[in-house]
């Protein structure tokens, strides 16, 4: 069987590259979510294979597309879905805010739960809707639970026609079971309000947890639902700015595609649509080993927070490889917090408070990278924290 080397350090610095060349150079960036392993060497072969063939002109729809995002879906997840429910994005935020304009009307609600990515934060009230949010609820042991009733409520509103869910959730790292996606999917039906499945981070869940697509629910479900899905966090393309949306219902799919068509905003590209065509029909075995590494990463990080750092604490995490820190006991304020991590241990991370309620006091660290560069930012963090 093919093996990744995840712990192969990998210089990407000077590549117009987003995590590394935001910061100064002796800073180790654990902020922004992608990984810094290499892609898969098959989809490296693929590409520079086409890039030899030396003309990119119009790609024209085979439905190669189409075909691998279904067979992940059945792979990995049990979940049978038709090509023709599979829509081309350009990416899933994108796809987020086609479905928001499709389904909803400016003025309306919409529902997420909070904290929450910091992108959603923007995008519903920079297209005139009004955000909701519903504050998932902090447990004894630092893990979080839905607040159902509060959702019930919110859910109610007369204005309220969308939930956005992030399944699994960043950043808090929470995998939703069967009862709880049911349960929502069921309060969305009984209110009327459609879904909106952000799945980004379906592949790195870790054991004892599964990912259930929130189209696979049931029938009912399928009907009210876009799943918004791309294979960047996994593989690390992010930069490659493809993703798809799984429509099952044949009406919502012509109302989601409609804007598309009318902005002539379907246009396909050469080395978009191919790597995530190898990814999910090549690559299952890099996926595989790249949860176990990180499985890995999580349990060198939560040992060596536990006993090393113990004004830290690590939220118990079911999914994601972004790591939500309780930083409370350091009495800081957020700006305080990350300015701390950034210039007294040279480590950047994302501040709490930018995701929303619950997350003053927090820092998502994202753990995807070799474990000696893991290693290297918790000695720092230990050692600023221990001159305080
Ligand atoms: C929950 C979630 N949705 C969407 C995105 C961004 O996706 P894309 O680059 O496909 O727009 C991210 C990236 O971190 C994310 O965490």
């Amino acid at each position: 069987m093919v093996k990744h080397n995840f712990d192969e350090l990998v210089n990407r610095k000077g590549t117009e590259c987003k995590k590394w060349d935001t910061y100064a150079d002796d800073v180790i960036p654990m902020w922004i979510a992608d990984t810094d392993f290499k892609c898969p060497q098959p989809v490296i072969d693929a590409l520079v294979k086409r890039a030899e063939h030396g003309v990119y002109g119009y790609p024209v729809n085979c439905k190669k597309f189409e075909q691998s995002i279904a067979n992940w879906q059945k792979k990995r997840f049990g979940w049978d879905v038709d090509i023709d429910w599979v829509e081309y994005t350009p990416a899933v935020i994108p796809a987020v805010v086609y479905a928001m304009r499709a389904f909803t009307n400016p003025g309306d609600n919409i529902v997420i739960q909070m904290p929450a990515y910091h992108p959603f934060h923007d995008i519903i009230p920079n297209n005139g809707r009004h955000i909701l949010g519903n504050n998932l609820v902090l447990q004894e042991d630092g893990s979080y639970a839905v607040d159902f009733e509060n959702l019930e409520e919110l859910l109610s509103k007369k204005r309220t026609t969308m939930f956005l869910l992030c399944s699994p959730h960043n950043p808090v790292g929470k995998c939703f079971t069967r009862e709880e996606l049911t349960r929502m999917s069921e309060l969305c039906l009984k209110h009327n309000v459609f879904v909106v499945s952000d799945e980004i981070h379906s592949d790195i869940v870790y054991k004892g947890n599964k990912h259930i697509p929130f189209g696979s629910l049931s029938q009912e479900a399928a009907d009210n639902c876009v799943v918004c899905v791309n294979p960047s966090k996994t593989f690390n393309i992010a930069g490659v700015r493809t993703g798809a949306a799984i429509i099952p219902n044949r009406h919502n799919h012509d109302l989601f595609y409609a804007p598309l068509e009318d902005n002539k905003a379907y246009g396909r590209t050469v080395f978009g649509t191919l790597p995530i065509e190898v990814c999910y029909n090549e690559c299952d075995y890099y996926a595989d080993q790249l949860v176990e590494y990180l499985e890995g990463n999580l349990a060198y990080l939560s040992n060596f927070v536990a006993t090393k750092i113990p004004k830290l604490k690590v939220t118990p995490t079911q999914a994601t490889y972004l790591i939500w820190l309780n930083c409370k006991e350091m009495n800081m304020a957020p700006k305080e917090l990350s300015a701390f991590f950034l210039n007294e241990a040279r480590v950047a991370m994302n501040e709490g408070s930018t995701f929303g309620p619950g997350g003053t006091g927090y820092m998502r660290m994202n753990i995807a990278c070799p474990r000696s560069q893991l290693v290297a930012a918790l000695e720092r963090m230990e050692a600023a924290i221990n001159k305080l």
